[in-house]
């Protein structure tokens, strides 16, 4: 089938090159010239396991084109709308100028059957607004939620667990031209329907609702874990092995209760916040409104993680040399939006701290955004003379570092993990000061309980 794809960022350059390989023809369209000419050129523009390989793969085929111009999009009989709807500036709310300018643009390239797929996470209500718009022209919205995760986002793309349509509606059934579209989007995503993946069909709304409810509880079981790290912290316990033992509960399950610096990226915070807002706007902030407590657990995990750093230099970061392990917002991906790593880094300095951050894929955006950051190559050119080493993003390759080399070049064998992603154990038998978000230390001063 021709399909066009506007919006070649995370989900959209990912969801393009996808979809050509299993043999779809498709139009990759996007506003910024390097990263359309990195694409022709069978480039990844950003870090992504296997999109490389991916683009490479089906460059040969002819199927896969890029472009700046729209225009180029007329022709394909549905068009994917990917492109981004990050906070906007001072505000809660999504900035929705992307999606406004790209369906101007792809409208009247519209003919008569054609579809239009919402990809983008949006406020609810904002299908419902779209769709008078693209069936003036003859064609069709369904609103079709993206649950790719960065770092493994091309598994996630051709092996959805679930495929979500919002369908135009008439008293709660899909309308003939929403019958019709579906039939037609069930043909682009034929592999993965017959490869088992879960259908759910449902209204605009609802298709709206599913992805951001997805991600705030996502979020809420983050900081649910890390507000338990917070009463460990308090109370001497072990966040690990108390995730470990809620997470055996079949119904509560391990997953997203790693306890930690929380969570960032482009996605999950500023969803939080702009469901928060929406829910405002239509009247029921009360429903959301744990959503703002969600965000405060988060963000003060970073802030705990400072306090943390001054507390095992003796009081005060002032002058004291620091490396941070990693700047991206999680392992496997350049990705450094809303990264806690990075804001703990910048935290750090701002306090008066000789900060040196080194991150495997990170690096060239981080320095890109923030010209004043001191970079190191790895970990132990970041480690030299430091008072103190602070992981802040979980890599692979900072999971295995040796403590015995790292002792070598660092002034004061100080660990402190915001990932509880090292053996404490290995560590402290180095002769390390091992110290992690949530976890007791060696000598806990906790006060038991006054039983008197
Ligand atoms: C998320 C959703 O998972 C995905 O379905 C949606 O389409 C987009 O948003 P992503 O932003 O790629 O994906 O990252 P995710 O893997 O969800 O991690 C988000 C953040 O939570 C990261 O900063 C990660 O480090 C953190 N996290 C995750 C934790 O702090 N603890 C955990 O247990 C899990």
């Amino acid at each position: 089938m021709r399909l066009s794809v506007i919006g070649c960022g995370y989900l959209g350059a990912v969801h393009a090159a996808c979809m050509a390989s299993i043999g779809h023809e498709v139009i990759g369209v996007d506003i910024d010239p390097a990263r359309i000419s990195t694409l022709a050129a069978g480039h990844a523009p950003f870090y992504e396991p296997g999109l490389t390989e991916l683009l490479s793969s089906v460059a040969g085929s002819g199927r896969l084109r890029f472009t700046t111009d729209i225009t180029r999009a007329g022709g394909a009989a549905v068009h994917f709308l990917c492109v981004g709807t990050p906070q906007q500036e001072g505000e809660l709310r999504a900035d929705l100028s992307h999606l406004h300018a790209a369906t101007s643009s792809l409208l009247p390239l519209l003919q008569p059957g054609d579809i239009v797929v919402g990809k983008s996470t949006v406020p609810v209500g904002t299908a419902e607004a779209l769709a008078g718009l693209v069936s003036a022209r003859g064609a069709t919205l369904v609103w079709n939620p993206e649950f790719l995760r960065e770092g493994c986002a091309v598994e996630d793309t051709l092996h959805p667990d679930r495929i979500v349509y919002g369908l135009p509606t008439e008293q709660g059934v899909p309308t003939e031209a929403g019958i019709k579209a579906q039939a037609l989007l069930d043909q682009v995503y034929a592999v993965s329907l017959s490869d088992g993946a879960a259908q759910v069909i449902t209204d605009y709304a609802t298709a709206q609702l599913v992805k951001v409810a997805a991600n705030s509880f996502l979020a809420t079981k983050i900081s649910f874990i890390n507000a338990m790290a917070e009463l460990c912290e308090a109370s001497g316990g072990d966040v690990t092995d108390l995730a470990d033992a809620i997470g055996y509960d079949e119904r509560i399950g391990r997953r997203f209760l790693s306890a930690g610096l929380g969570f960032g990226g482009g996605c999950l915070p500023k969803d939080i916040r702009a469901f928060t807002a929406r829910a405002g706007e239509l009247g029921v902030s009360d429903a959301l409104s744990f959503l703002t407590e969600v965000d405060k657990i988060n963000q003060r995990r970073r802030a705990r993680m400072v306090d943390l750093t001054r507390e095992v230099c003796g009081g005060s970061i002032v002058g004291k040399t620091i490396a941070v392990l990693g700047v991206t917002f999680k392992p496997d991906t350049d990705d450094i939006r809303d990264s806690p790593a990075l804001s703990v880094a910048r935290q750090m300095m701002q306090e008066g701290a000789h900060v040196t951050v080194t991150d495997p894929r990170g690096l060239d955006k981080a320095r890109r955004v923030h010209p004043d950051l001191r970079c190191a190559d790895d970990v132990l050119e970041a480690g030299r003379g430091a008072d103190v080493v602070v992981l802040g993003t979980e890599w692979e390759q900072y999971r295995t570092i040796e403590p015995d080399a790292l002792a070598q070049v660092v002034r004061h064998r100080r660990m402190l993990d915001g990932r509880n992603a090292l053996d404490a154990g290995v560590w402290r038998n180095a002769g390390w000061t091992y110290r992690a978000l949530g976890r007791p230390h060696w000598n806990p001063t906790i006060a038991g309980l006054d039983l008197s």
